[in-house]
């Protein structure tokens, strides 16, 4: 590995727990009658006391430091006054930007008790993130990433977003690749050494069709159905991979 790529994990390994570190602190306080603002407030609190930007706020006009999208909200909620209610399930994204480099990721919160098919959705997205992480290494195809997530998500019974995408991340917030979250296996770019990228599947319940609402920035599904997304950054190495955004808790 070369001191480049060292430098670079090095300093993404930094953000990414950062942003990782927001989000359990976001899952001690999540509870029904708390508003979205309040869980906006904490991160941005919590990433700026260690001496870090959140990535998201005026981020193309954006205007708070995460994204919290609830219930039929595919992704890029935005944190209102508006209250968590018992049986909610909610996504947090938190990207931190610490000394030049990036850290993005995000994860789904219980809001009291949930059903049993909103927890199965939660469950069948986490294992569909984590099954494409696990075949990372020098060499795998992007349609390989796609695929193995997508085969998962449809043998469950759900569907793949494909309006949005995960995306290489470093000292920019998004970048080159697109990393698709459906596909065909042996398709695509290799990656290489010392990539950094998202993977970050949106997953719902239904059809896997969605819209933008008035605000410009919140994606729903079409059908009203349940949505659930998880978020990591990843990097690669020869023998396989580091994830940079992991719970210490
Ligand atoms: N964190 C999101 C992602 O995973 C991007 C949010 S952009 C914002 O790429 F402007 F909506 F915050
Ligand atoms: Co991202
Ligand atoms: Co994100």
């Amino acid at each position: 590995m070369t001191e480049d790529i060292k430098e670079s994990f090095e300093k993404t390994r930094i953000a990414g727990s950062l942003a990782a570190g927001a989000l359990d602190e976001v899952n001690k306080i999540v509870r029904p009658g708390i508003s979205t603002e309040e869980i906006d407030n904490l991160c941005y609190e919590f990433i700026n006391d260690h001496g870090a930007y959140s990535a998201p706020l005026f981020y193309r006009g954006f205007p708070k430091s995460c994204c919290t999208s609830t219930n039929h909200v595919v992704c890029h909620g935005i944190p209102s006054k508006k209250v968590l209610k018992d049986g909610d399930i909610l996504n947090v994204d938190v990207t931190a930007f610490k000394d030049g480099w990036h850290g993005d990721t995000s994860r789904m919160f219980e809001v009291g008790e949930i059903s049993i098919k909103a927890k199965k959705l939660i469950e069948t997205t986490y294992e569909a993130m984590m099954k494409a992480i696990r075949i990372l290494k020098e060499d795998v195809q992007l349609g390989d990433i796609g695929s193995t997530i997508q085969l998962h998500v449809e043998s469950k019974g759900c569907s793949v977003v494909q309006d949005f995408c995960g995306h290489g991340i470093g000292q920019t917030f998004h970048k080159e690749p697109n990393i698709l979250h459906y596909g065909k296996k042996q398709t695509g770019e290799k990656v290489k050494e010392g990539m950094i990228f998202t993977i970050e599947p949106m997953i719902n319940l239904g059809n896997y069709e969605t819209k933008i609402l008035s605000d410009g920035w919140t994606a729903v599904t079409k059908d009203k159905s349940l949505s659930a997304q998880f978020e990591h950054t990843v990097g690669i190495t020869k023998e396989g991979y580091e994830i940079f955004t992991q719970s210490k808790s």
